[in-house]
Protein backbone atom coordinates (compact mmCIF):
# COMPACT_ATOMS: atom_id res chain seq x y z
CA UNK A 1 0.00 0.00 0.00
CA UNK A 2 1.51 3.38 -0.83
CA UNK A 3 1.88 5.61 1.96
CA UNK A 4 0.80 8.89 2.48
CA UNK A 5 2.20 11.79 5.04
CA UNK A 6 0.58 15.26 5.70
CA UNK A 7 0.98 17.82 8.17
CA UNK A 8 -0.29 21.04 9.59
CA UNK A 9 1.19 23.70 11.36
CA UNK A 10 0.38 24.26 15.40
CA UNK A 11 -0.56 27.94 15.09
CA UNK A 12 -3.78 29.19 15.05
CA UNK A 13 -6.82 27.52 14.00
CA UNK A 14 -7.58 25.82 10.71
CA UNK A 15 -9.46 27.55 8.35
CA UNK A 16 -11.32 26.80 4.70
CA UNK A 17 -8.11 26.78 3.22
CA UNK A 18 -6.86 24.16 5.17
CA UNK A 19 -9.68 21.97 5.23
CA UNK A 20 -10.61 22.42 1.41
CA UNK A 21 -7.13 22.86 0.44
CA UNK A 22 -5.66 19.81 2.70
CA UNK A 23 -8.00 18.07 5.19
CA UNK A 24 -10.79 16.74 2.64
CA UNK A 25 -8.15 14.72 0.85
CA UNK A 26 -6.58 13.37 3.90
CA UNK A 27 -10.05 12.45 4.70
CA UNK A 28 -10.88 10.68 1.28
CA UNK A 29 -7.25 8.75 1.76
CA UNK A 30 -7.18 7.38 4.65
CA UNK A 31 -9.31 4.15 3.51
CA UNK A 32 -6.91 2.84 0.41
CA UNK A 33 -3.35 3.98 1.78
CA UNK A 34 -1.39 3.99 4.97
CA UNK A 35 -2.08 7.06 6.35
CA UNK A 36 0.46 9.37 8.70
CA UNK A 37 -1.26 13.18 9.63
CA UNK A 38 0.76 14.74 12.03
CA UNK A 39 0.82 18.21 13.77
CA UNK A 40 4.26 20.58 12.91
CA UNK A 41 4.78 21.78 16.14
CA UNK A 42 8.53 22.05 15.73
CA UNK A 43 8.09 23.84 12.58
CA UNK A 44 5.79 26.64 13.98
CA UNK A 45 8.88 27.35 16.83
CA UNK A 46 10.61 29.68 13.51
CA UNK A 47 8.07 32.20 14.87
CA UNK A 48 8.42 32.03 19.10
CA UNK A 49 5.11 31.18 20.28
CA UNK A 50 4.55 32.04 24.11
CA UNK A 51 5.90 28.67 25.91
CA UNK A 52 2.27 29.46 27.77
CA UNK A 53 0.35 29.15 24.46
CA UNK A 54 2.71 26.27 23.04
CA UNK A 55 1.40 23.21 23.59
CA UNK A 56 -2.72 24.71 23.45
CA UNK A 57 -2.00 25.36 20.12
CA UNK A 58 -1.19 21.17 19.77
CA UNK A 59 -3.86 20.54 21.22
CA UNK A 60 -6.19 22.30 18.82
CA UNK A 61 -5.14 21.35 15.49
CA UNK A 62 -5.39 17.78 16.67
CA UNK A 63 -8.83 18.51 18.08
CA UNK A 64 -9.83 20.26 14.83
CA UNK A 65 -8.07 17.49 12.73
CA UNK A 66 -10.42 15.25 14.73
CA UNK A 67 -13.56 16.54 14.33
CA UNK A 68 -12.96 17.39 10.65
CA UNK A 69 -13.07 13.65 10.00
CA UNK A 70 -9.64 12.13 10.88
CA UNK A 71 -9.81 8.61 12.37
CA UNK A 72 -7.48 7.33 14.18
CA UNK A 73 -8.10 3.61 13.45
CA UNK A 74 -7.43 4.68 9.95
CA UNK A 75 -4.47 7.06 9.98
CA UNK A 76 -1.47 7.30 12.90
CA UNK A 77 -2.15 10.75 14.11
CA UNK A 78 0.87 12.05 15.90
CA UNK A 79 2.92 15.08 16.85
CA UNK A 80 6.08 15.90 15.42
CA UNK A 81 8.14 16.76 18.34
CA UNK A 82 6.87 12.68 19.64
CA UNK A 83 9.11 11.11 16.59
CA UNK A 84 12.69 12.30 17.34
CA UNK A 85 13.43 10.35 14.05
CA UNK A 86 12.27 12.84 11.92
CA UNK A 87 15.24 15.46 14.23
CA UNK A 88 18.21 12.54 13.09
CA UNK A 89 17.34 12.53 9.42
CA UNK A 90 17.14 16.76 9.56
CA UNK A 91 20.67 16.47 10.72
CA UNK A 92 21.85 14.26 8.30
CA UNK A 93 20.08 16.23 5.28
CA UNK A 94 21.02 19.28 6.50
CA UNK A 95 24.78 18.25 5.20
CA UNK A 96 23.51 17.62 1.72
CA UNK A 97 21.60 20.40 1.70
CA UNK A 98 22.88 24.32 0.32
CA UNK A 99 22.55 27.14 1.30
CA UNK A 100 21.68 28.58 -2.16
CA UNK A 101 18.78 26.82 -2.69
CA UNK A 102 17.37 27.45 0.50
CA UNK A 103 17.88 30.89 0.04
CA UNK A 104 16.22 30.50 -3.27
CA UNK A 105 13.03 28.88 -1.63
CA UNK A 106 9.92 31.35 -1.99
CA UNK A 107 8.71 30.55 1.37
CA UNK A 108 11.53 31.96 2.60
CA UNK A 109 11.97 34.97 0.86
CA UNK A 110 8.44 35.94 1.67
CA UNK A 111 9.21 35.43 5.67
CA UNK A 112 12.92 37.87 5.42
CA UNK A 113 10.20 40.29 3.88
CA UNK A 114 7.39 39.80 6.40
CA UNK A 115 9.96 39.53 9.76
CA UNK A 116 12.76 41.20 9.32
CA UNK A 117 14.04 40.17 12.76
CA UNK A 118 13.52 36.76 13.07
CA UNK A 119 15.28 35.81 10.13
CA UNK A 120 16.54 32.84 11.86
CA UNK A 121 18.06 29.26 10.71
CA UNK A 122 15.24 27.47 11.41
CA UNK A 123 13.16 29.42 8.76
CA UNK A 124 16.31 28.49 6.10
CA UNK A 125 16.17 25.02 6.84
CA UNK A 126 12.65 24.96 7.29
CA UNK A 127 12.19 23.00 3.79
CA UNK A 128 14.61 20.35 5.15
CA UNK A 129 12.78 20.05 8.61
CA UNK A 130 9.69 19.10 6.26
CA UNK A 131 11.53 16.79 3.65
CA UNK A 132 12.75 15.21 6.73
CA UNK A 133 8.69 14.85 7.62
CA UNK A 134 8.07 12.92 4.94
CA UNK A 135 11.04 11.10 4.07
CA UNK A 136 11.47 9.39 7.64
CA UNK A 137 8.13 7.46 6.49
CA UNK A 138 8.86 6.87 2.75
CA UNK A 139 5.89 8.88 1.88
CA UNK A 140 4.83 8.35 -1.40
CA UNK A 141 2.30 11.02 -2.00
CA UNK A 142 1.95 14.25 0.08
CA UNK A 143 -1.58 15.73 0.37
CA UNK A 144 -0.62 19.52 0.34
CA UNK A 145 -1.88 22.45 -0.60
CA UNK A 146 -0.63 24.33 -4.12
CA UNK A 147 1.65 26.49 -1.86
CA UNK A 148 3.49 23.63 -0.94
CA UNK A 149 4.59 22.90 -4.16
CA UNK A 150 8.14 24.06 -3.83
CA UNK A 151 8.69 22.45 -0.49
CA UNK A 152 7.72 19.23 -2.17
CA UNK A 153 10.28 19.97 -4.78
CA UNK A 154 12.96 20.46 -2.12
CA UNK A 155 12.04 16.82 -0.81
CA UNK A 156 12.02 15.02 -4.11
CA UNK A 157 15.53 16.93 -4.41
CA UNK A 158 16.57 15.56 -1.34
CA UNK A 159 15.31 11.76 -1.53
CA UNK A 160 17.23 11.69 -4.93
CA UNK A 161 20.25 13.11 -4.05
CA UNK A 162 20.43 11.21 -0.46
CA UNK A 163 20.34 8.07 -2.82
CA UNK A 164 22.96 9.21 -4.80
CA UNK A 165 25.46 10.51 -2.49
CA UNK A 166 25.00 7.32 -0.61
CA UNK A 167 24.90 4.66 -3.16
CA UNK A 168 21.00 3.36 -1.58
CA UNK A 169 17.68 2.83 -2.43
CA UNK A 170 16.44 4.42 0.71
CA UNK A 171 14.51 7.18 -0.37
CA UNK A 172 10.98 7.00 -2.91
CA UNK A 173 10.27 10.35 -4.32
CA UNK A 174 7.44 12.10 -2.66
CA UNK A 175 4.40 13.07 -5.20
CA UNK A 176 2.19 15.71 -4.12
CA UNK A 177 -1.55 14.50 -4.25
CA UNK A 178 -5.07 15.81 -4.67
CA UNK A 179 -8.31 14.21 -6.08
CA UNK A 180 -9.59 16.93 -8.37
CA UNK A 181 -7.24 17.51 -11.73
CA UNK A 182 -5.60 20.63 -9.69
CA UNK A 183 -4.61 21.39 -6.19
CA UNK A 184 -7.25 23.37 -4.62
CA UNK A 185 -6.32 27.07 -3.47
CA UNK A 186 -9.06 28.70 -1.51
CA UNK A 187 -8.82 32.60 -1.21
CA UNK A 188 -8.98 34.87 1.27
CA UNK A 189 -12.08 37.22 1.80
CA UNK A 190 -9.46 40.52 1.72
CA UNK A 191 -9.78 40.22 -2.20
CA UNK A 192 -6.45 39.01 -3.23
CA UNK A 193 -4.40 36.16 -2.40
CA UNK A 194 -5.20 32.85 -0.98
CA UNK A 195 -6.57 32.20 2.70
CA UNK A 196 -3.63 32.02 5.57
CA UNK A 197 -3.03 31.78 8.84
CA UNK A 198 -1.26 34.42 9.39
CA UNK A 199 -3.13 36.61 6.54
CA UNK A 200 -6.18 37.24 8.77
CA UNK A 201 -8.50 37.22 6.30
CA UNK A 202 -9.46 33.59 6.33
CA UNK A 203 -12.78 32.34 7.81
CA UNK A 204 -11.93 29.43 10.50
CA UNK A 205 -13.71 25.65 11.34
CA UNK A 206 -14.08 27.24 14.66
CA UNK A 207 -15.73 30.25 14.34
CA UNK A 208 -19.53 30.73 15.30
CA UNK A 209 -22.46 31.53 12.78
CA UNK A 210 -22.38 35.47 13.45
CA UNK A 211 -18.83 35.98 12.82
CA UNK A 212 -18.89 34.00 9.72
CA UNK A 213 -21.44 35.57 8.47
CA UNK A 214 -19.59 39.06 9.74
CA UNK A 215 -16.61 38.31 8.02
CA UNK A 216 -18.13 37.47 4.23
CA UNK A 217 -19.99 40.31 4.94
CA UNK A 218 -17.33 42.55 4.92
CA UNK A 219 -15.39 40.50 1.85
CA UNK A 220 -13.93 42.67 -0.61
CA UNK A 221 -16.12 43.38 -4.19
CA UNK A 222 -16.04 46.21 -6.23
CA UNK A 223 -19.26 48.41 -7.72
CA UNK A 224 -20.34 45.24 -10.19
CA UNK A 225 -20.81 44.68 -13.12
CA UNK A 226 -21.91 47.33 -15.70
CA UNK A 227 -20.81 45.44 -19.12
CA UNK A 228 -22.67 42.05 -19.94
CA UNK A 229 -20.60 38.86 -19.66
CA UNK A 230 -17.36 40.81 -18.39
CA UNK A 231 -14.50 39.56 -16.61
CA UNK A 232 -14.58 39.43 -13.16
CA UNK A 233 -12.06 41.22 -11.44
CA UNK A 234 -10.42 39.25 -8.57
CA UNK A 235 -11.87 40.02 -5.58
CA UNK A 236 -15.39 38.84 -7.06
CA UNK A 237 -13.69 35.75 -8.89
CA UNK A 238 -12.62 34.93 -5.20
CA UNK A 239 -16.19 35.12 -3.68
CA UNK A 240 -17.62 32.98 -6.60
CA UNK A 241 -14.54 30.23 -5.65
CA UNK A 242 -15.56 30.23 -2.39
CA UNK A 243 -18.98 29.64 -3.81
CA UNK A 244 -18.21 26.95 -6.02
CA UNK A 245 -16.25 25.16 -2.91
CA UNK A 246 -18.82 25.62 -0.48
CA UNK A 247 -22.53 25.40 -2.12
CA UNK A 248 -24.24 23.41 -4.78
CA UNK A 249 -23.87 23.60 -8.73
CA UNK A 250 -27.41 25.78 -8.95
CA UNK A 251 -26.29 28.51 -6.49
CA UNK A 252 -23.40 29.15 -8.16
CA UNK A 253 -25.01 29.07 -11.47
CA UNK A 254 -27.95 31.47 -10.55
CA UNK A 255 -25.09 33.91 -9.20
CA UNK A 256 -22.94 33.54 -12.68
CA UNK A 257 -26.27 34.50 -14.44
CA UNK A 258 -26.96 36.95 -12.48
CA UNK A 259 -23.10 38.53 -12.69
CA UNK A 260 -23.23 38.14 -16.13
CA UNK A 261 -26.69 39.97 -17.22
CA UNK A 262 -25.69 42.74 -14.47
CA UNK A 263 -28.47 42.03 -12.10
CA UNK A 264 -26.27 40.81 -9.10
CA UNK A 265 -26.35 42.18 -6.05
CA UNK A 266 -23.55 41.31 -3.79
CA UNK A 267 -25.02 41.40 -0.69
CA UNK A 268 -27.21 38.59 -1.69
CA UNK A 269 -24.13 36.37 -2.91
CA UNK A 270 -22.44 37.25 -0.07
CA UNK A 271 -25.20 36.40 2.26
CA UNK A 272 -25.78 33.00 0.49
CA UNK A 273 -22.49 32.47 0.90
CA UNK A 274 -22.05 32.84 4.33
CA UNK A 275 -25.24 30.40 4.88
CA UNK A 276 -23.28 27.79 3.03
CA UNK A 277 -19.73 28.08 5.12
CA UNK A 278 -22.16 28.16 8.03
CA UNK A 279 -23.95 24.64 7.06
CA UNK A 280 -20.58 23.01 6.23
CA UNK A 281 -18.56 24.39 9.34
CA UNK A 282 -20.97 24.37 12.34
CA UNK A 283 -21.39 20.92 13.05
CA UNK A 284 -17.61 20.52 13.01
CA UNK A 285 -17.02 23.32 15.18
CA UNK A 286 -19.54 21.67 17.91
CA UNK A 287 -17.68 18.36 17.44
CA UNK A 288 -14.07 20.50 17.83
CA UNK A 289 -15.49 21.16 21.44
CA UNK A 290 -16.48 18.07 22.42
CA UNK A 291 -13.21 16.69 21.43
CA UNK A 292 -10.87 19.49 22.08
CA UNK A 293 -11.86 18.40 26.17
CA UNK A 294 -11.69 14.68 26.18
CA UNK A 295 -8.24 14.33 27.53
CA UNK A 296 -8.13 10.64 27.76
CA UNK A 297 -9.13 10.39 24.08
CA UNK A 298 -6.71 12.88 23.05
CA UNK A 299 -4.06 10.55 24.86
CA UNK A 300 -5.01 7.26 23.33
CA UNK A 301 -5.08 8.73 20.10
CA UNK A 302 -1.20 10.26 20.44
CA UNK A 303 -0.48 7.09 21.99
CA UNK A 304 -0.83 5.10 18.86
CA UNK A 305 -0.08 7.31 16.12
CA UNK A 306 3.12 8.04 17.65
CA UNK A 307 3.93 4.13 17.99
CA UNK A 308 2.67 3.51 15.00
CA UNK A 309 5.18 6.44 13.57
CA UNK A 310 7.91 5.68 15.36
CA UNK A 311 7.78 1.98 14.34
CA UNK A 312 8.13 3.26 10.90
CA UNK A 313 10.47 5.75 11.60
CA UNK A 314 12.35 3.79 13.23
CA UNK A 315 13.11 1.31 9.84
CA UNK A 316 13.62 3.82 7.79
CA UNK A 317 16.57 5.78 10.41
CA UNK A 318 18.07 2.06 10.59
CA UNK A 319 18.80 2.06 6.70
CA UNK A 320 19.66 5.53 6.54
CA UNK A 321 22.14 5.00 8.84
CA UNK A 322 23.81 2.24 7.70
CA UNK A 323 23.81 3.91 4.26
CA UNK A 324 25.71 6.90 5.55
CA UNK A 325 28.32 4.39 7.51
CA UNK A 326 27.55 4.63 11.10
CA UNK A 327 28.78 1.49 13.12
CA UNK A 328 27.95 2.54 16.66
CA UNK A 329 30.82 1.25 19.07
CA UNK A 330 27.85 0.90 21.52
CA UNK A 331 25.69 -2.31 19.83
CA UNK A 332 26.42 -5.01 17.26
CA UNK A 333 23.56 -4.55 15.45
CA UNK A 334 23.82 -3.11 12.42
N1 LIG B 1 4.87 23.34 5.60
C1 LIG B 1 3.53 22.86 5.82
C2 LIG B 1 2.61 24.05 5.97
O1 LIG B 1 3.04 25.14 6.17
C3 LIG B 1 3.44 22.00 7.05
C4 LIG B 1 4.28 20.78 6.95
C5 LIG B 1 5.38 20.52 7.71
C6 LIG B 1 4.08 19.67 6.09
N2 LIG B 1 5.89 19.30 7.36
C7 LIG B 1 5.12 18.75 6.39
C8 LIG B 1 3.13 19.37 5.11
C9 LIG B 1 5.23 17.55 5.70
C10 LIG B 1 3.25 18.15 4.43
C11 LIG B 1 4.30 17.25 4.72
O2 LIG B 1 1.43 23.88 5.92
Amino acid sequence: MEIVLSGIRSTGHLHLGNYYGALRNYIKMQDNFNCFFFIADLHSLTTHPHPDDFHAGVRTILAEYLASGLDPQKSAIFVQSDVPEILELYILLNMISYKGELERTTSFKDKIRQQPDNVNAGLLTYPVLMASDILIHRANLVPVGKDQEQHLEMARVLARRFNTFYNSEVFPEPKAFNFGDDLVKVPGLDGSGKMGKSEGNGVYLCDDEKSIRKKVMKAVTDAGPTEHNSEMPEPVANLFTLLKIVSDQSTVEEFTNSYNNCTIRYGDLKKQLAEDICKQTLPIKARIEEIYKDEEYLRKVVKRGTDLARESAQATLKEVRKAVGFRSFLSSDD
